[in-house]
């Protein structure tokens, strides 16, 4: 089958790999009918690449229908169309009955210290193949699926594997109170969809980017939003004087450890980057150091006694925090991979025809998989208009 694989520090191509099967009882296959590209491969795509390895495939965000299954996969049958969540979880350990689906005891990566397998992740996360490909294995496959109604386009459910539900919770955690006050650090896909949950709960949303289009995506929707370019000195005093000058009562991180304007802290990542990766993963996990301004943006524009919420993904190990202030603010934090089955149940009834969260006409870019170096280039470098893109094997 046709994969989009890793090769290198922003070098992704599509190559001929050999066709997933099913090998445990509770494994299926999917035959992979729309799958997207996500902030989140962007870390794989340069500053993780100690972690990758020549040809692991990648992606997350997969659905389609499915086409073989093993003997003990519950009620999943040949032919049912599914999103597959990203996080491969049993759903009867301990950490599953308590919806930390990203933490399922059944499949940690133990002996890299991290929380549940996900699918095309690196070697922190098992180098599971990933679901940027035609078809895809589902280990767990009795839990690690959401089951779709037949009907809507693929568009309706295409964010349900991880940037809807990612949102979802970040707005949780974020535990903004009633008529209060959220904003959003970074208006890419997760940022986004944050923004028009947030708003949909009734919250007063200012969303903050540098990027103009996705700025007037949100504008367009009625948010309130700031550009970074004309606050890159002064953000916390700018949102404060929107906040009766005591700032929001949560922020929500939607950019993780990417962050533009921070100084020169990739320095780590960059020289770990260059070693031969068996040196340079046990260098860069103990030492990585994340680009940290939207973290420390975040703490300063909280309002005291406020909520934090990271929804961004950080790595580093060495990371300066300003703990004086965290603490001095008395700051709640709340942060980690989203759990995805978790938020289904809320979500699942605004993907209908009236489409309040606008995932209908979410994506900006549809492409044959073929297209998949070009698209990671021009999403990572926000050029020609790239939000969200979706990539579509059939094409
Ligand atoms: N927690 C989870 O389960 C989960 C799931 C999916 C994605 N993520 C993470 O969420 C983050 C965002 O993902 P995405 O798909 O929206 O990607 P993205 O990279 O397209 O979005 C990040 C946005 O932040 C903006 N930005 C950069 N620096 C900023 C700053 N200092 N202040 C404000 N905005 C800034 C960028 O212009 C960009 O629009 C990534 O770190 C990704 O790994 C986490
Ligand atoms: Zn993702
Ligand atoms: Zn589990």
């Amino acid at each position: 089958m046709k994969a989009v694989t890793w090769h290198g520090t922003k070098d992704v191509r599509v190559d001929e790999v050999p066709d997933p099967f099913v090998q445990e009882p509770t494994d299926a296959v999917i035959r992979v009918t729309t799958t997207n590209i996500c902030g989140s491969d962007l870390h794989l795509y340069d500053p993780l690449s100690p972690f990758m390895g020549k040809g692991d495939v990648l992606g997350h965000e997969a659905m389609g229908q499915v086409v073989e299954v093993g003997s003990q996969v519950g009620d999943l049958q040949v032919g049912d169309r599914v999103s597959i969540p990203f996080q491969i979880s049993c759903g009867h350990c301990w950490m599953c009955r308590q919806q930390l689906y990203t933490q399922c005891e059944t499949t940690q990566v133990r002996d890299q210290g991290s929380g549940a397998a996900l699918f095309g992740f690196s070697k922190l996360y098992g180098e599971v193949p990933g679901g940027q490909a035609e078809y895809l294995r589902v280990p767990q496959a009795q839990f690690t699926h959401v089951k779709l109604p037949e009907g809507p386009p693929d568009d309706r459910f295409a964010y349900l594997s991880d940037i809807l539900p990612t949102a979802w919770q970040g707005v949780e955690y974020a535990q903004v109170p009633e008529g209060g006050t959220l904003v959003v650090l970074g208006l890419g896909p997760v940022g986004d969809f944050a923004c028009r949950i947030a708003k949909h709960k009734g919250y007063r949303v200012i969303g903050v980017d540098l990027v103009p289009e996705r700025l007037m995506r949100l504008r367009l929707r009625g948010v309130e939003v700031v550009d970074l370019r004309e606050h890159e000195d002064d953000l916390g005093d700018a949102i404060r004087a929107m906040t009766d000058g005591r700032g929001p009562d949560s922020v929500l991180d939607a950019v993780g450890m990417e962050a533009h304007g921070s100084p020169a802290t990739t320095f780590v990542q960059k020289a770990a980057g260059l070693l031969p990766s068996a040196i340079s993963a046990p260098l860069q996990k103990t030492a990585g150091v994340d680009r940290l301004n939207a973290l420390y943006s975040a703490i300063d524009i909280v309002r005291r006694g406020g909520t934090i919420s990271l929804s961004g993904v950080y790595g580093g190990a060495a990371d300066p925090i300003p703990m004086i202030t965290m603490f001095d603010k008395q700051i709640a934090l709340h942060m980690g991979q989203a759990n995805i089955k978790r938020w289904i149940p809320e979500i699942m009834p605004l993907l209908t025809d009236e489409d309040p969260l606008g995932v209908d006409s979410f994506a900006t870019h549809r492409l044959p998989l073929s297209e998949a170096p070009e698209a990671y280039r021009k999403f990572q470098e926000k050029t020609d208009g790239y939000v969200k893109v979706q990539l579509k094997p059939e094409l």
